[in-house]
């Protein structure tokens, strides 16, 4: 029997995969992708998500505001994103939301700001949340313990080290991990991989980003998921 995959975080609505969509769906089904879960980062960009994901039943869409455009998440912008995600059946998520202190592309307090806002709409939606967190560990944890939402959440591409991962798993969160668990110079992550309980973890794209170790440089998708998979699984030293 040949294994099933998720990918937990692609952003398949994005202008990368307008041209070939299906051939790229196409290849994800064969690669034994059987689910994905495509990821808005605005507004603008959550409807694209959900109307891709009402259009292919092994698509599902998640609806939040990027850390690095935090500053538009204004009340008319979390008002739509409450409706895109009550609306729809196929909106099984808040992301991705968080905190990015590497690229800095909002100011600091209004990432936190619209981190908070977006928890809250998670907690009142019964929603599980996909954070974003670069180089803000410490900040994203703290809010997370100030209202994690019941229905969980996953700390998408994790980055951090061991201590971080227990933080994590202490919030009830998943962990994912994604192409740079592949790549030389993966650091901490084989010793995170080690300590995560393999119920707890989880794999993703983020396509068209961060491709896995074979296909560095070029665009990344879902078909290439099962690569980043197999190396958890030998880290985990699983099948
Ligand atoms: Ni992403």
């Amino acid at each position: 029997m040949s294994p099933i995959f998720f990918d937990t975080h692609a952003h398949l609505h994005f202008p990368e995969f307008a041209a070939d969509l299906s051939d790229v769906l196409q290849r994800a089904r064969e690669a034994g992708v059987r689910f994905m879960l495509t990821i808005g980062t605005d507004v603008e960009d959550s409807r694209a998500a959900v109307a891709l994901a009402e259009e292919h039943p092994d698509v599902y869409a998640a609806v939040g505001i990027h850390p690095h455009d935090a500053a538009q998440a204004g009340e008319a912008a979390l008002e739509e994103l409450e409706r895109l995600a009550a609306t729809s059946p196929k909106v099984v998520a808040i992301g991705e939301i968080g905190l990015d202190y590497y690229r800095n592309l909002s100011p600091r307090e209004i990432q936190v700001g619209a981190f908070q806002e977006q928890l809250s709409l998670a907690r009142r939606l019964r929603r599980p949340v996909l954070v974003h967190c670069r180089e803000a560990h410490a900040d994203a944890l703290d809010i997370l313990r100030g209202g994690m939402p019941v229905a969980g959440g996953i700390m998408h591409c994790f980055s951090g080290d061991v201590a971080v991962a227990r933080q994590c798993l202490d919030l009830g969160l998943l962990i994912s991990l994604a192409g740079p668990v592949t790549y030389p110079n993966a650091r901490k992550l084989p010793e995170v991989i080690k300590l995560v309980p393999p119920e707890r973890l989880v794999v993703e794209t983020d396509c068209p980003f961060l491709p896995p170790q074979p296909y560095r440089g070029k665009r990344n998708e879902p078909a290439y998921l099962p690569i980043t998979a197999a190396r958890v699984a030998e880290l985990k030293g699983q099948s």
